[in-house]
């Protein structure tokens, strides 16, 4: 708890330099427990005599700070001595880094950390320690720290007394919570699989896997010594180190060495990358002085999956790894450029995949909040969550995240209060979407003209856009007409999850349906298909399944699909009879598809179907991620329909399961599991000869579909 703690600024400006808050405390008697609360505007490290408090990499974390700024409590008992240091260390992080630069209100707080120390003795009494002008503040020997830009740390820099720190009363206590999050931590520590000299002649290593995180320096090295690290993702077409696609994010550690051995842990920023390239190294560095760390959100990993190929079980793995780098206390976009947001759209498509992979309640829960105090007056949401760009409108697909993903917490786990807590800011959504239509029924605008609160992205990356745009050419009235429908239909059944009458909004969802229909009579894109299909607007959906399929075949067994459509489209297929296409699609190993980018060398999703091209050329630097997971949405459909573990809507969280298989020769075999909060549901099938042979065990009350015929059980194993 910070109670009577004050926020302290360094006394004089200390420019990029990362400052330091210390205070000496004595204990002379007995310690029973010593709790100590702390955040900042900015992130911090905290140590009690040279030793690091907690393990929560890039505390206090990332919220929208305008309403919400986490602490975090460590119980430091063990820790205290009779003669003690406490110190914070003070990074500008997301708060105050070149990330949030648009939005001043935020970026320009002036530094400042808050902390309270509460230590119990045995004799039952009680002190309380608390950030004041009592304590004095140092520089460091981290001169420069940035999320995008990297870090400078010089070991052989002087420390300087800057004198007492003052307390800054222009920085509201009112923001500050607990902690709702997961913690930060450090993960997989990865050593370099391979070191090499470029045709540039540049000096390479490669961990084989792209993370987000750092790499870690361990050597013995003589005062003065430089080592300097760039990071990219990929190499280019020549086998050169490419990273023009970070865009401005320089991305960059430079670390000068003391005398004697020693340990460097970047503390305050992180990049996405695969390679490093030392551009400056002292000639004695190895492999075994780098390691490459990932960092991400704690979460629990609730799902597995093994198939008979060995590439699907690779998108699988690209998968987990872009969930992991993209899950730093705020579902991001990527990990690597000058973005690192938390765009609704993508965390929208992507949260079924992600509660499958890993326990996210926790992490979503936290995010939420965030998405709640940014939801505005007029129900709109904006596109990113925190909004540190300042984007002040809403889109179809975007702000859907707003529903979705609430709804999608309580399938999986079961928790009312999920939808308690969200209920208002739904409906408000929802009515936001009424409200600024042209069209009654649905959400139509006329395109753009009003960029003041609505902007849609389309379906964003789709392959059927015009030559040189992002845009798909699936109009963004039929989508935001379909997402308006699907947003109502969720709200409707949120709603009598937690006993609300929905009436109203069941009429409502009616007339959608029914101007939907009367409105769009055709449809010319795959992506129009499989919304209509999915979202349950077709009004002859066998016609559209069969148009879907033969759109497909077509294209050779090839999706068009962006952001708005890949997510749903093996469903509308496999849904409506066409399961057999939708393994085509998973299977297919040409341009565009899952596997070809497994084919050229994906340790991650790629954002754009053809991030690198057949001819070994890249798509534009401006936007080209090799961490992007939108398109790792196809991983629910292995979870759900391929293995076919779903939960009941109506006992949510599978406390009731059904598992209904979809099984397909090509693939040869799966395996998956889940672990849910009353048990872990298996599912596995393979071929022997023409024949599946079915395995399923389950703990919980579950239907079990097998060629149509159900078999309903309550726990056990069972062969079909
Ligand atoms: C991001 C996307 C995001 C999009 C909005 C991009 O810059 O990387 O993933 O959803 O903007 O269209």
């Amino acid at each position: 708890m910070i109670t009577n703690a004050n926020w302290i600024s360094a006394p004089v400006d200390t420019g990029a330099v990362c400052p330091i808050f210390s205070k000496r405390i004595k204990t002379e008697k007995t310690v029973k427990k010593a709790e100590i609360s702390i955040s900042a505007t900015g992130v911090y490290e905290a140590e009690i005599n040279g030793r690091r408090i907690g393990d929560f990499i890039l505390a206090p974390g990332c919220t929208s700070y305008k309403s919400r700024l986490q602490y975090q409590m460590y119980d430091v008992t063990n820790m205290l001595e009779t003669e003690n240091t406490l110190s914070i260390c003070l990074g500008k992080g997301w708060y105050r880094g070149r990330i949030s630069a648009s939005d001043k209100t935020i970026n320009e707080t002036d530094g400042a950390v808050i902390a309270e120390l509460v230590i119990t003795y045995t004799d039952g009494s009680t002190e309380s320690i608390v950030t004041d002008n009592s304590w004095s503040v140092t520089t460091s020997r981290i001169l420069f720290s940035d999320i995008y830009d990297g870090e400078t740390y010089d070991a052989t820099a002087e420390i300087k007394d800057l004198g007492n720190a003052v307390i800054n009363d222009s920085i509201s206590k009112s923001t500050l919570i607990p902690q709702e999050g997961e913690t930060v931590k450090e993960h997989e520590r990865i050593k370099p699989v391979k070191i090499f000299i470029t045709p540039k002649g540049e000096y390479v290593i490669d961990f084989g896997q792209n993370i987000a995180g750092y790499v870690s320096l361990d050597l013995t090295s003589k005062s003065g010594d430089k080592i300097v690290i760039s990071h990219a993702e990929v190499l280019d077409n020549d086998g050169n180190f490419y990273n023009a696609n970070y865009r401005s994010a320089k991305a960059r550690i430079e670390y000068t060495c003391r005398d004697g051995h020693q340990v460097y842990t970047p503390h305050f920023t992180y990049f996405g990358f695969r390679y490093i390239r030392l551009d400056e190294r002292p000639y004695n560095i190895m492999p075994d002085n780098l390691t490459a760390v990932a960092v991400y959100s704690d979460m629990k990993r609730t799902g597995y999956i093994e198939t008979g190929s060995e590439k699907v079980n690779k998108l699988f793995e690209n998968t987990l790894w872009s969930q992991r780098d993209n899950f730093i206390d705020i579902p991001t976009d990527c990990p690597q450029r000058d973005e690192r947001m938390g765009w609704l759209g993508d965390a929208q498509v992507f949260a079924k995949t992600a509660s499958y992979n890993y326990n996210t309640k926790k992490f979503f829960g936290k995010w939420l909040g965030d998405l709640r105090a940014e939801q505005r007056e007029n129900g709109s949401v904006p596109d990113t969550v925190p909004n540190f760009w300042l984007i002040p409108r809403s889109s179809t697909a975007w702000g859907d995240a707003m529903s979705v993903i609430p709804w999608q917490m309580y399938l999986m786990y079961g928790d009312k209060k999920d939808i308690e807590h969200n209920f208002d800011a739904m409906k408000r959504w929802v009515d936001f979407m009424t409200s600024d239509s042209l069209d009654k029924y649905l959400w139509t605008c006329v395109d753009d003209s009003d960029k003041k609160q609505r902007k849609h992205y389309g379906d964003w990356l789709a392959l059927d856009a015009p030559y040189g745009s992002y845009r798909g050419i699936t109009p963004d009235n039929f989508i935001a007409s379909a997402f308006y429908a699907y947003s109502t239909e969720i709200l409707i059944k949120a709603g009598k999850a937690i006993e609300k009458d929905m009436s109203e909004y069941e009429e409502l969802y009616k007339n959608i349906v029914s101007a939907f229909q009367k409105t769009f009579t055709e449809y010319t894109t795959q992506t129009e298909c499989v919304l209509a299909l999915y979202f349950n607007l077709a009004d002859n959906k066998p016609e559209t399944a069969k148009q879907l399929n033969d759109m497909i075949i077509a294209n050779d067994n090839r999706l068009q699909t962006g952001f708005v459509g890949t997510p749903y489209l093996l469903y509308a297929l496999s849904e409506n009879g066409y399961a057999q296409t939708a393994y085509s699609l998973l299977l297919q190993e040409e341009y565009p598809s899952w596997l070809y980018e497994v084919n050229h060398g994906a340790t991650t999703i790629w954002e754009h179907w053809d991030g690198i091209r057949d001819d070994g050329t890249f798509w534009s630097t401006d936007m080209n991620s090799y961490n992007h997971y939108a398109y790792g949405s196809v991983v629910d459909w292995l979870y759900s329909v391929a293995g076919g573990i779903k939960p009941v809507e109506e006992n949510a969280g599978f406390k009731e399961a059904v598992i209904a298989p979809v099984p397909d020769k090509r693939l040869g075999s799966i395996n998956v599991s889940l672990d849910t909060e009353y048990g872990t549901i298996k599912s596995a099938w393979h071929y022997e000869g023409d024949k599946v042979c079915y395995e399923i065990t389950t703990s919980v009350k579950a239907t079990i579909i097998i060629n149509g015929e159900k078999h309903l059980v309550v726990s056990g194993t069972y062969y079909f």
